[in-house]
């Protein structure tokens, strides 16, 4: 077990660890909602020197979607109740369903209910209720945007978030482009030294390389880069952020973070859960696109990239960027050679039988979308070259885990020649991302007896028993990053091009072989034998659990 002295212990404040000028939030007793002073920054400055808690209006686009009532209204509630919310605030929910201001109180109250992460304070509760509003109206009827400028010229008086406005777009991305476009029209994006100007993108950001330019340029058309936060949720994960912190506040493990000491890294981001309702936009995606060109090549960015020389955004996001620049491109040849793609069949998962991915509803039953991906990826450096990232992720896979293997190089074994150990093991840091967050190191360790006889043992820190549950829906740290104009943990457009610049190739190879470039697998299983064979052709095996 690690241990840290009492005093060196804190649990994490909610806001992203990055910004040195957050205030902490228990240093402070005002009730949740302090209104700012006169002469606080409005938090227009793409950096995070700005003030974490700048009045905002809050804009939904989207607003009786499933993420507005899973993520983004959970998640604001968690802000108000750890005092992170300017007193100036306000929500205003844009949405095609016709529905009056005050049945859209009662739904979202309902929701909060249903889906908050902790229990329900009244007094917040109604706090956030008085300060939410709705706007009914058609994402492509220029007359909706009329209407919305005059309501947030309403709202901003109101409630003084001093024209501070921030649109998050949680709509089909159909409408992203169209959204922008029209919120420019009405000069509803037009930032200056007064007052920000901020749209949030959720994914997917495009479908292919071309078209996540062709969104850029949309976007660009219209905003400023540092106005757009392109969304990563996993990258509001506190685990996630620890990597860093993990990384580059240890003097230990930075020495031998380099192809000296690391054999090679596994990321896996593995699901128990098939694709529920969402068939239809599964089958365009498949995990490539809805997991891995995002999620994992993030934290593989995380794991495998440089210092940053600060942790200013600009800083930490040229880093990530050099290194997915770095990956090494795959040709037809290495995707036959290093790639894996899977499609889960029926199988039991938990003790229940679940169906194939061709009989969910809303998927073809012919069809060629793959539920896994798995392969090596090479990273071209000083620090990294011969060193292999295993990644892989899938749906109805045995258990739910995403965790970073760091497997060590193993120790000469001549001073064990003449004992009975046949095999050492070599030293693995396993970071848990979810569940049972955490981080373990095992090592070899004598097994008490006369005889020398080397065993595995590990060193475990948990994450919860040292810094308790904090109730979390994953978004609390970006909302309160884009309300602060903090945008190191979101995508600039160099990094979101690079990712599909990674996986296009890759695609289309798989689209060209058809039915014979995908692999069945169990549900319940850990994946395609082949995923194995792509390891254990380098003499390796991904770590698994049994259920
Ligand atoms: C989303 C994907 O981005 O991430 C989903 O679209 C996936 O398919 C989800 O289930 C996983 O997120 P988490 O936070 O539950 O690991």
């Amino acid at each position: 077990m690690w241990h840290a002295s009492e005093q060196s212990i804190h649990p994490l404040p909610q806001a992203s660890p990055f910004s040195p000028q957050s205030p902490d939030p228990r240093s402070t007793e005002e009730p949740p909602c302090r209104p700012m002073q006169m002469g606080e920054d409005t938090g227009t400055q793409q950096s995070n020197k700005s003030h974490t808690r700048p009045p905002t209006l809050f804009v939904i686009f989207g607003a009786q979607g499933d993420l507005t009532k899973r993520k983004l209204i959970p998640a604001l509630y968690n802000l108000a109740a750890s005092r992170h919310l300017p007193q100036e605030f306000a929500i205003l929910g844009v949405d095609g369903v016709d529905m009056s201001q005050e049945d859209f109180r009662t739904k979202i109250n309902q929701d909060l209910h249903d889906l908050s992460t902790q229990s329900i304070d009244p007094a917040i509760k109604a706090w956030l209720l008085d300060r939410l509003y709705y706007l009914s109206g058609d994402f492509r009827d220029p007359q909706t945007y009329e209407r919305l400028h005059t309501l947030l010229n309403q709202l901003d008086g109101q409630h003084g978030t001093r024209g501070n406005f921030l649109f998050y777009l949680a709509t089909a991305p159909a409408f992203f482009g169209e959204i922008v476009d029209q919120l420019g029209a009405q000069q509803l994006v037009i930032q200056t030294d007064e007052h920000s100007r901020r749209v949030v993108i959720e994914k997917p950001f495009g479908h292919d390389l071309e078209s996540a330019r062709s969104l850029n340029h949309t976007l660009r058309n219209i905003l400023h880069e540092n106005q757009i936060y392109r969304i990563d949720h996993y990258l509001g994960k506190e685990t996630v952020q620890n990597i860093l912190v993990f990384r580059f506040a240890n003097g230990i493990f930075e020495p031998i973070w380099n192809r000296q000491y690391i054999d090679h890294v596994q990321i896996t981001v593995a699901e128990s859960l098939g694709v529920e309702h969402r068939g239809l936009y599964y089958e365009k995606a498949g995990a490539v696109r809805d997991m891995l060109t995002n999620h994992l090549l993030q934290i593989l960015a995380f794991v495998s990239m440089e210092p940053p020389n600060t942790f200013d955004p600009e800083a930490v996001r040229n880093e990530k960027a050099k290194v997915l620049r770095a990956i090494e491109p795959m040709n037809p040849v290495d995707v036959l050679q290093a790639t894996v793609a899977g499609q889960y069949g029926a199988g039991t998962i938990d003790h229940r039988s679940v169906i194939p991915y061709r009989s969910e509803a809303n998927v073809n039953p012919a069809s060629l979308t793959e539920t896994y991906a798995a392969m090596t990826l090479g990273i071209e450096s000083w620090r990294w070259e011969g060193v292999p990232f295993y990644v892989r992720t899938g749906k109805r896979l045995n258990r739910r885990v995403t965790e970073v293997v760091i497997q060590f190089k193993s120790a000469p074994l001549m001073l064990f020649r003449k004992t009975p150990v046949d095999r050492l093991t070599p030293n693995v840091l396993v970071i848990r991302i979810q569940p049972d967050e955490g981080i373990s190191l095992s090592f070899g360790a004598k097994i008490p007896g006369p005889k020398v006889q080397v065993g595995a043992v590990n060193m475990d820190f948990q994450y919860a028993e040292y810094f308790g549950d904090a109730p979390s829906t994953g978004y609390e740290t970006l909302l309160h990053d884009v309300m602060a104009g903090d945008a190191t943990l979101f995508q600039r457009s160099d990094a979101v091009e690079l990712g599909w610049s990674i996986v296009d190739p890759i695609l289309k190879v798989w689209g060209s072989l058809g039915a014979h470039g995908i692999y069945p697998y169990a549900a319940g299983s850990w994946g395609p034998a082949e995923a194995d064979a792509l390891l254990a052709k380098d003499g390796r095996q991904w770590r698994n659990y049994s259920s």
